[in-house]
């Protein structure tokens, strides 16, 4: 485990209300609707020492497994508002005039898995086609839930920056609308806007919250890929001094924001990927140009861990009832990895306090089955 302390976090320009309202009304409107769970967890927290630990439970959204359908769909909203010259929303989104401004689209993208099934679902509910390009390796129950939304999927040779380009050439093609969740030179809005969609992940577990008479959480837990979940975060929680302290967990042969805030000189930095992580969502080379600014000046922590924490806490999630997969599992990782192997970071005056009130997000459930069951049923067997 390594972790790089920011020396001088900063404020960001924060979202504006309407910005978070629009994606708020806009993910209400769509059908199948619910907000994802906010736990609490109880007997994790007493075990590590902190006043609480919060748990958002992304795993059902949508049906789909994983939060990245509220990136997806709002990018594609937004897509066709502009189409629209401003005026569609969000209630004509899956009306006619919603589909007839998707015109012959076809949709594409790049994933690792659960962006590119939130594409998928999208353009099958807009009846459009969808091409989604993923990394060598991926396992086949990835691929068949992308299929499974009716899309085609090409895997590359290479990893997951070789997918984005492969994903980027045919927007020269006509009718192909990338929607790709990583900024990169000359394609920025639609990451952007995928950010934003994420904006209703911070909404609902404030709503949540208040609704509940907590307090804020004092310390959030996110993990990261290419960044762009992590950069909402940083847009919904802009004051650096207001708080909370905002923490960003990788996996060690894919940290490229870690080495990005390491290197100091302001600019993304991409790692080689070994591609050996469990941690698929995770396991990404280069960060997204339109989530860093924001992320390196706000966050104030960024932490590598082994996939073996990954495991550990996907066992500790599934005994409190929680179903977290690889990527889902680690921000509790990342907790655990601290107390394991950075013990002179928790305490009552340090990093992790024992009066910490932290969120974590369980950004996925068992998005491969297979592999969540024989981590998961193996914990059983031990018990
Ligand atoms: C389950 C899961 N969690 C977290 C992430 C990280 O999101 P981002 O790439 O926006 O950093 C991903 C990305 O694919 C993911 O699939």
């Amino acid at each position: 485990m390594k972790i790089f302390f920011n020396p001088t976090p900063s404020s960001v320009r924060a979202s504006s209300q309407s910005e978070i309202d629009e994606a708020f009304q806009f993910h209400k409107s769509l059908p199948g609707y619910r907000p994802a769970p906010l736990i609490s967890l109880d007997n994790v927290a007493k075990a590590l020492g902190v006043r609480q630990l919060f748990i958002k439970d992304e795993g059902k959204r949508f049906g789909l497994k994983a939060f990245k359908s509220l990136g997806a769909s709002y990018a594609v909203y937004r897509i066709l508002k502009d189409r629209s010259g401003g005026s569609l929303r969000p209630e004509e989104f899956l009306t006619e005039r919603g589909l007839s401004l998707a015109g012959d689209a076809t949709f594409c993208c790049a994933t690792d898995g659960n962006h590119g099934r939130a594409v998928a679902w999208i353009a099958k509910l807009l009846e459009r086609p969808a091409v989604v390009f993923m990394p060598q390796g991926t396992v086949t129950a990835r691929i068949e839930a992308i299929e499974s939304e009716g899309a085609k999927v090409i895997v590359v040779k290479g990893g997951y920056d070789e997918a984005v380009k492969s994903a980027a050439e045919r927007e020269k093609e006509k009718n192909v609308v990338v929607v790709a969740d990583v900024g990169y030179p000359g394609y920025l809005k639609i990451p952007r806007y995928i950010q934003e969609g994420y904006l209703t992940i911070f909404q609902e577990t404030s709503n949540q919250l208040k609704k509940r008479g907590e307090e804020a959480p004092d310390i959030l837990f996110i993990q990261s890929g290419v960044g762009a979940l992590a950069a909402a975060a940083a847009l919904f929680f802009p004051d650096a001094e207001k708080g909370p302290a905002l923490v960003s967990v990788e996996p060690t042969g894919s940290a490229c924001l870690l080495h990005s805030a390491e290197m100091s000189d302001d600019n993304p930095h991409s790692v080689e990927s070994g591609g050996q992580t469990i941690m698929a969502g995770l396991n990404c080379e280069t960060p997204s140009l339109t989530a860093w600014p924001p992320i390196r000046d706000r966050f104030n922590a960024f932490i590598s861990i082994d996939d073996t924490f990954a495991v550990e806490a996907m066992r500790l999630l599934a005994r409190e009832g929680i179903v977290s997969g690889e990527s889902g599992a680690a921000g509790l990782a990342a907790l655990l990895a601290i107390q394991r192997e950075r013990p002179d970071l928790m305490g009552k005056y340090l990093f992790i306090k024992s009066d910490s009130r932290i969120l974590l997000i369980n950004t996925e459930s068992d998005t491969d089955p297979e592999g969540y069951e024989r981590i998961v049923a193996k914990c059983s067997a031990e018990v």
